[in-house]
């Protein structure tokens, strides 16, 4: 096969002075991995470029730095023998070519210096193992040694060795496998599936953080049922999420069935993406029902119930984001707030429910009243048109009678309009319980629809509720 040049994947002045620092310090240096992938692919804009040196990567890094304006720092990872500098508006790693290996029951490979043909070897797919040279003399050049041009075309995610070497050396491959799949809508080897299916359990010894990367990755892909379901089938998902695979089945008594909430929970991840970027917004649908396989009951006379599923599910959210290192910060309340509240718009349809009880909707939700309705309308995956027409024009009312009762007593975010403060002056008393008493009984009192939402109809309320408990005004 005749050589393959691509400098036009090489014109960021970046890779000139790559150039001239390898060829400085005569190593041999290339272009390597997501960014050669997203140029054949036209994938967007790099954000980082990994090089590979066939000698020392962080001496590689120190020359392009020494040619650099202001010599920017170089951040060098001692232990895996890397080095990082920010150039411009790219991050650029820098590697020495390695052979490596992972012990079986360890993640710290175990690395000795190769050539570039070993480096290749060992790397997770073979879209991933493509090389542009950046040495002078073949600048641009393209070492594909497992005709991973070919496997991007055709769309194949394949590894460059036997599956079970690539993927014991790292077993998170066998995710990533999955993550490409679902962002590039490639299809993945049957050779690869297998040897995931094989060796699944072999994902208990990598990271939580790292395995949440390629999660978000997933979640973050136009259509995310793709990779969960790959999950699924490869039995990866019972190892990493439990509590979604306990949600499959369907169940029959009687001849009454409920819906597979497993397969349903996927259909509304991917209703929900075609609404949001939104990673979070994405993985409260995911979590939306996963009370329920703890919550589900049959009874005789009503069937199949869930009961308290909502409020299971969201102390759920806690568990699982702490099991897998998510952050435990407002992106995890936001997300245990969705699922608490995941079925109370669709209860304030009826016309007989009271404005109290869409009041109390909107201050419950506070700023996240349209995340709540995205959840809820990505919820309708009824096949039945006539009641997915019914459905959606039953939020279609709820969105309405929020909209006119928030233009009414603006009780979104509302704080009490008498404080604390105000309620110990009035009655000269120290902080006590009866304080967050008489508190509490104002914003239930307005909530309620008993007293309007301003300060004269509040004081007074203060007053009635103050003296019941023997208080008087000083
Ligand atoms: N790599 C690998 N095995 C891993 C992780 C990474 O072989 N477990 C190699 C691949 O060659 C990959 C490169 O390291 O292309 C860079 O990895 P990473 O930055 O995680 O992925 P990208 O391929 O750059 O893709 P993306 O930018 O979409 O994350």
């Amino acid at each position: 096969m005749p050589d393959s040049y691509y400098q036009d994947a090489l014109q960021h002045k970046i890779f000139n002075i790559l150039s001239e620092a390898a060829d400085d310090i005569n190593v041999e240096a290339y272009v390597i991995g997501g960014f050669v992938r997203d140029f054949f692919l036209k994938r967007g804009k790099a954000e980082d470029i990994d090089v590979v040196a066939v000698g020392s990567g962080i001496e590689l890094a120190k020359k392009v730095s020494e040619k650099l304006p202001g010599k920017p720092p170089v951040k060098v990872f001692k232990t895996y023998g890397t080095a990082m500098l920010k150039i411009f508006d790219l991050e650029v790693e820098f590697v020495g070519a390695r052979r490596e290996s992972y012990t079986e029951d360890s993640r710290n490979p175990k690395v000795e210096q190769g050539t570039l043909a070993d480096d290749q070897n060992r790397r997770d797919f073979t879209i991933n193992a493509l090389a542009l040279q950046l040495n002078k003399k073949d600048f641009g050049k393209l070492l594909d040694p497992f005709k991973g041009l070919e496997d991007l075309k055709t769309q194949l995610i394949k590894t460059p060795l036997d599956p079970e070497v690539t993927f014991s050396d790292d077993p998170l491959r066998m995710i990533r496998a999955i993550r490409f799949a679902s962002q590039l809508h490639f299809k993945i080897d049957q050779k690869s599936i297998q040897a995931i299916k094989d060796h699944s359990e072999r994902i208990d010894i990598v990271s939580k953080e790292r395995i949440v990367t390629e999660l978000n990755k997933i979640l973050k892909s136009e259509k995310p049922s793709v990779g969960f379901k790959l999950l699924h089938d490869t039995n990866l998902l019972q190892r990493i999420l439990p509590e979604l695979t306990h949600l499959e089945g369907i169940d029959e008594i009687d001849g009454q069935k409920h819906k597979d909430n497993f397969w349903h929970t996927l259909e509304v991840v991917d209703n929900i993406s075609l609404e949001t970027n939104d990673v979070w917004l994405r993985w409260a649908a995911l979590l939306h029902d996963i009370g329920k396989a703890p919550t589900k009951r049959f009874h005789k006379k009503i069937g199949w119930t869930f009961h308290g599923h909502e409020f299971k599910g969201s102390k759920m959210v806690y568990q699982l984001f702490k099991r897998l290192k998510l952050p435990l910060n407002d992106k995890m309340k936001l997300v245990q707030k969705l699922v608490l509240l995941s079925s109370r718009p669709i209860a304030i349809v009826d016309d007989d429910v009271t404005d109290s009880a869409v009041r109390r909707l909107i201050f419950d939700t506070g700023d996240h009243l349209d995340d709540l309705m995205m959840l809820c309308e990505a919820d309708i995956t009824t096949k039945n048109p006539k009641r997915y027409k019914k459905y959606h024009n039953n939020f279609k009312v709820v969105r309405h009678r929020i909209q006119e009762v928030e233009e009414r007593d603006k009780v979104r975010n509302f704080q009490p309009p008498v404080s604390g403060k105000e309620i110990m002056e009035t009655f000269q008393i120290e902080p006590c319980r009866e304080v967050g008493e008489i508190k509490a009984k104002i914003k239930e009192a307005i909530l309620d629809g008993d007293i309007p939402n301003d300060y004269e109809a509040a004081f007074q309320y203060m007053l009635k509720e103050g003296e019941a408990r023997g208080f008087k005004q000083a």
